[in-house]
């Protein structure tokens, strides 16, 4: 029997951590304070030390708690990064998405960042060092050692990634992650490089996607998953391993590649992982490590809103590949996770649909996480654990998020 407005709406008769009030995917205030609460506290990747492959290039981010960044590596190979602002009046630095500051550039000197305002002008260690006629103007009362950019903490670790926080007091990136790489430490331990990048915007709540990456019951809706993955044996003792701070890992499986008429059967593996075999680890807020041996995909979430969100996209091979290897990678990634693959596209009509409905906050149902199968593959426990860390970092229950029951 359908039910009416007030038996929509209704409370489930099930513990608090086995749903969630959707308004926490499309409110102005929730998102605000995500914002602080979260992104501005945790470690989060910014991108790879390969895609800044020489000294003084540099690349733009867009960093989720609304902070313009510059990450740069200087001429000693050190990533640094910035605020992408001037200290004299607030300007923007650098425009371009990404470069390099190797030669001149229209407003100043070559390895400079050079404000077009009033040229003032940077290294790529963030020292100011030039500010022109600065003793007329200002005689002794203005220092370029009191004037150098906002550095912002950085590490480059666990393959090669840009990791940055925003919180100058905020634990350890190694207290942060709880442990929750080291299942992929044989498989991050070889220099790595990227070979692929897109984005995608979606009307959606970063969340929404996250969670697609957190539960695998929607494999259903994958007829790759489930040639290659759900109809192979073992496929449901896969389990979820939780790590302290909302992360997880879901043990690796064995996949027939070619059950899927057009794939041949894989020969290469990756470190650490051979051949045909899965590996995968969600990390709190929104970032997720997906290798599919021979290829590596990385997520990160970009959210633009509580409704809006950019998700980029990496493909990653070694450094150390051969011409043929590299082929094989990039043929795997992209007929499974490019723009056109089989299975990305289809994860992304799942996580656009929920931003569409739940954008009608009349409409939107409670959202249940409530599948408990001792933790494995089916089980909503990932995305149980990522609510309990989310609740805990914002101070509100993500099942009652304006105390009203
Ligand atoms: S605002 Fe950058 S030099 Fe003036
Ligand atoms: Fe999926």
């Amino acid at each position: 029997m359908s039910r009416n407005g007030s038996e929509w709406t209704r409370r489930p008769s099930l513990t608090a951590s086995q749903f969630v009030d959707p308004r926490i995917y499309t409110d102005e205030e929730i998102f605000k304070e995500e914002q602080q609460q979260i992104f501005d506290k945790c470690w989060l990747v910014a991108c790879h030390e390969s895609e800044l492959p020489a000294p003084l290039d540099y690349r733009l981010y867009e960093h989720p708690g609304g902070h313009n960044m510059i990450i740069i590596r200087d001429e000693d190979n050190k990533i640094h990064v910035f605020n992408n602002i001037c200290p004299h009046r607030g300007n923007l630095l650098l425009h371009e998405a990404s470069g390099s500051i190797a030669a001149a550039s229209a407003s100043g000197g070559p390895k400079r960042i050079t404000c077009i305002f009033h040229a003032w002008a940077f290294d790529a260690r963030g020292n100011c060092v030039d500010i022109p006629r600065e003793k007329e103007g200002y005689q002794d009362r203005v220092s370029k050692c009191d004037y150098s950019l906002r550095e912002f903490r950085s590490e480059v670790a666990h393959g090669g990634f840009v990791w940055v926080n925003v919180d100058d007091n905020a634990p350890s990136l190694k207290e942060y992650l709880n442990g929750a790489l080291d299942p992929l430490a044989e498989m991050l331990a070889e220099p790595l490089e990227i070979f692929h990048y897109h984005r995608a915007v979606v009307e959606g709540n970063y969340k929404l996607w996250h969670d697609t990456n957190c539960e695998l019951y929607h494999d259903y809706m994958h007829y790759h998953n489930r040639v290659t993955g759900m109809l192979q044996p073992g496929y449901f003792d896969r389990e979820f391993v939780t790590f302290e701070g909302g992360h997880a890992q879901v043990t690796d499986m064995m996949l027939k590649y070619d059950a899927m008429k057009g794939h041949e059967k894989q020969t290469l593996g990756w470190p650490g992982l051979g051949p045909n075999r899965w590996a995968l680890v969600d990390l709190f807020p929104g970032a997720t490590f997906n290798i599919r041996a021979p290829a590596f995909r990385l997520d990160t979430v970009l959210p633009l809103g509580p409704n809006k969100l950019l998700i980029e996209y990496r493909g990653f091979g070694l450094k150390a590949d051969t011409p043929e290897e590299r082929a094989a990678r990039v043929r795997m990634h992209n007929s499974i996770w490019g723009p056109f693959g089989r299975n990305l596209p289809e994860d992304l009509m799942g996580a656009y649909g929920q931003g569409l409905a739940l954008a009608d906050r009349t409409e939107a149902p409670v959202i249940l996480h409530a599948r408990v199968e001792n933790n494995k593959i089916h089980d909503e426990v990932g995305m149980r654990h990522f609510y309990q860390e989310w609740s805990r970092r914002m101070g509100r229950k993500a099942s009652d998020p304006f105390c009203e029951l």
